[in-house]
């Protein structure tokens, strides 16, 4: 692990093969279960609740220790908190997580320079289903969001629940979001790693006590190149993109990933990235010289998932 305090970026060895990388194309979310040490977990807690004295390693020039301070008392972003030695060394780069980070987002990653606090005070019902503000759709992986559960999460503490898949906003995942949901349970100590476009909702509690997640985000630096675990069996014309709709999206982020962007064409229908195991030659349409760029613009026409439809239009049509 290499970090670089100045810059606040770090880079360490990618742990994702190929088709890691594109199951997270798939799925958008990736959960990484009890990876923080237990007394770790409870020192965030002590601090959040300020029973630690704060000691930033450093004071940005546009702040002071006071206005850091007063971060903590911050019903929503403890920000103090980043500045911290033992939280960026135990917490920021745990080295399960940023081998992770270091695939999806190559080189050099930047850390965090805002968190959230979600605090909820349990049993409450579930919040409405929705995409977070500020969303965008496309193929890009320019930062990733991360939810740290510092004390074990179970379905009686109403865990996020994420539609697996719909970071690419297509209007099934929205119309049918509690049909395909999952809760994203998890113990102490642990991470969600997701697309920020993911459709979700802070799901319903029974138990009773304060849940507290930390959510906070990570930014790529370099272009993308596919310097993840090359597997040489991979195969980008016979590999699995997903189904009708959705595999067409989630095999262009893949390309955008790899740092192959401009290679991606569609020709539609059966061609290329459809594939079934069992056709008897490989799809028409891999490596075409012409076709088609996915349409991430169109995908929320008629959408009911409560953005209105003048903030869809900044995501306008993929040109690049
Ligand atoms: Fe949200």
């Amino acid at each position: 692990m290499q970090y670089n305090s100045e810059n606040m970026t770090f880079d360490t060895k990618p742990t994702l093969s190929d088709t890691q990388v594109l199951e997270f194309c798939k799925q958008g979310y990736i959960i990484l279960d009890g990876v923080v040490p237990k007394e770790i977990n409870e020192k965030v807690s002590k601090y959040l609740a300020k029973k630690i004295p704060p000691k930033p390693s450093k004071i940005p020039s546009h702040l002071t220790l006071e206005m850091l301070k007063e971060t903590l008392d911050s019903p929503v972003e403890p920000n103090i908190i980043l500045l911290e030695d033992w939280f960026i060394n135990e917490v920021l780069l745990n080295s399960d997580l940023a081998g992770v980070l270091r695939s999806l987002l190559g080189k050099n990653v930047g850390l965090p320079v805002l968190v959230s606090k979600h605090s909820t005070e349990c049993p409450q019902p579930a919040q409405p289903w929705h995409h977070d503000g500020d969303v965008v759709f496309g193929p890009e992986v320019s930062f990733l969001e991360t939810f740290y559960y510092p004390q074990d999460t179970p379905i009686e503490m109403g865990p996020t629940d994420v539609v697996p898949g719909s970071h690419i906003g297509l209007n099934k995942f929205v119309n049918q979001a509690d049909e395909l949901s999952i809760a994203t349970v998890a113990s102490a100590g642990s991470f969600v790693l997701h697309s920020q476009s993911i459709y979700h909702r802070r799901g319903r509690s029974t138990g009773t006590g304060i849940r507290d997640m930390l959510k906070f985000n990570y930014w790529r630096t370099t272009s993308p190149t596919r310097d993840w675990i090359k597997q040489p069996e991979f195969d980008f014309a016979t590999a699995d993109y997903g189904g009708h709709f959705a595999g067409r999206y989630y095999a262009h982020m893949f390309y955008w990933l790899c740092g192959k962007e401009k290679d991606f064409k569609l020709i539609g229908g059966q061609g290329w990235p459809w594939n079934k195991p069992n056709q008897i030659a490989p799809s028409y349409g891999y490596n075409a010289q012409e076709g088609y760029k996915p349409d991430w613009s169109r995908l929320h026409e008629q959408c009911n998932c409560g953005i209105n439809f003048t903030s869809h239009d900044v995501n306008s049509a993929y040109t690049k």
